[in-house]
């Protein structure tokens, strides 16, 4: 069977990384048909889309996309591209496994990590609603509601069940927020009470940031909003190795869009030198969703060998080689 699939490289390093992945997708021998578009920043501005129409089509099309990064403008100009993706395709849940890789020498070397984290992916202080009352004085809106709360504790209770997995923690501020945080709570209670042989607990989320450096192991599912989810999950990458080996995954009832958790490193763009393992084990993630369960496994199998071999990592992992030698690596493997 062929699969249909968009390809959305991105900029920055997007296209870097994009590249390998699907050289290193071709070599699993799983069949994929590419459905390339163009999403950058030069051409969000060029047709002054927050998403080019041509993406926006492709998705419906395929409902499946492997997307690089695009770069947003901070404090002003458009909207955030993959904001704007998640809202319009209701990718509500975003997943982001956080595992140790063999033999990785990171701060936090001495400890086995495997931790996947659920973040609210479509509300929360995302919603994009500011308000500049009278001059110099601005609200941000946190929206929390029971909807959006209730399918993300599903979708984290529903993956623990179904992986073997045997914790979730839930991660807020209610004693602060207490009505938009202390909604989210009740949700996540309301939906632990259906799976009793999970372990359920909660933390505030200054302690769960302290917890995931002190204890980082305890930790087996994490569901979040949104806002505490971007920044946990950027804190969680950097303990297995930072943002160039942690994928992603955002999901809604129709469609689905993988993507690495970093953003278009403009410092080390147009090098050669990106870390292609974030969008491999986006990869990863994506041909298990599309239920290519023998690929996925040798795919994961052959990253994992070239860290362990650790002859072809990259300059943010400690070593020297290039984005195309770490995909050859991974492509011998495969081999
Ligand atoms: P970033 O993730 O692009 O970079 C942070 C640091 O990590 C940089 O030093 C970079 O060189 C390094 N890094 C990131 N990915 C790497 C990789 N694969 N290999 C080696 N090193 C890597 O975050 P930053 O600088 O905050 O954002 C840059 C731009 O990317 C911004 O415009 C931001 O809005 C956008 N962005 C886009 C995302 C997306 O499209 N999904 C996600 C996050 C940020």
């Amino acid at each position: 069977m062929t699969h249909n699939i968009v390809l959305i490289p991105g900029d920055g390093i997007g296209p870097e990384v994009a590249e390998a992945a699907q050289r290193v997708l071709g070599a699993t021998g799983v069949r994929i048909d590419w459905d390339r578009v163009e999403c950058s920043e030069k051409v969000i501005r060029e047709t002054g889309e927050s998403i080019p129409t041509p993406v926006v089509k492709a998705i419906e099309r395929h409902k499946l996309a492997l997307k690089g990064p695009v770069t947003t403008p901070i404090g002003g100009g458009y909207q955030s591209v993959n904001v704007a993706l998640r809202k319009k395709f209701d990718l509500y849940s975003n997943v982001r496994p956080v595992k140790t890789m063999p033999n990785l020498i990171t701060r936090f070397s001495d400890v086995s990590l495997d931790m996947v984290i659920f973040r609210e992916n479509t509300e929360d202080l995302y919603s994009g609603i500011e308000h500049e009352v009278v001059n110099d004085v601005v609200t941000s809106l946190k929206v929390i509601t029971r909807r959006a709360s209730l399918r993300i504790a599903e979708a984290a209770f529903t993956y623990t069940h179904r992986f073997g997995r045997k914790k979730v923690t839930s991660v807020h501020k209610a004693n602060i927020m207490k009505l938009a945080d202390g909604l989210f709570l009740r949700c996540c209670r309301e939906v632990a009470a259906h799976y009793p042989e999970i372990k359920y607990n909660e933390l505030i989320v200054d302690n769960a940031a302290m917890q995931l450096v002190a204890k980082p192991e305890q930790f087996d599912v994490l569901l979040m909003p949104n806002l505490y989810g971007d920044i946990m999950s950027d804190l969680a990458a950097g303990l297995v190795g930072g943002l160039g080996v942690v994928p992603g995954a955002n999901i809604g009832d129709h469609h689905a869009v993988f993507e690495a958790v970093h953003g278009s490193a403009p410092d080390i763009a147009g090098r050669g030198i990106a870390n292609p393992t974030a969008l491999l084990l986006s990869s990863v993630m994506m041909l298990r969703h599309l239920l290519e369960l023998s690929a996925a496994d040798r795919l994961q199998n052959a990253i994992e060998m070239v860290y362990k071999d650790a002859k072809f990592l990259t300059a943010d992992v400690g070593g020297n080689a290039t984005t195309n030698q770490f995909a050859d690596a991974v492509i011998s493997h495969l081999a």
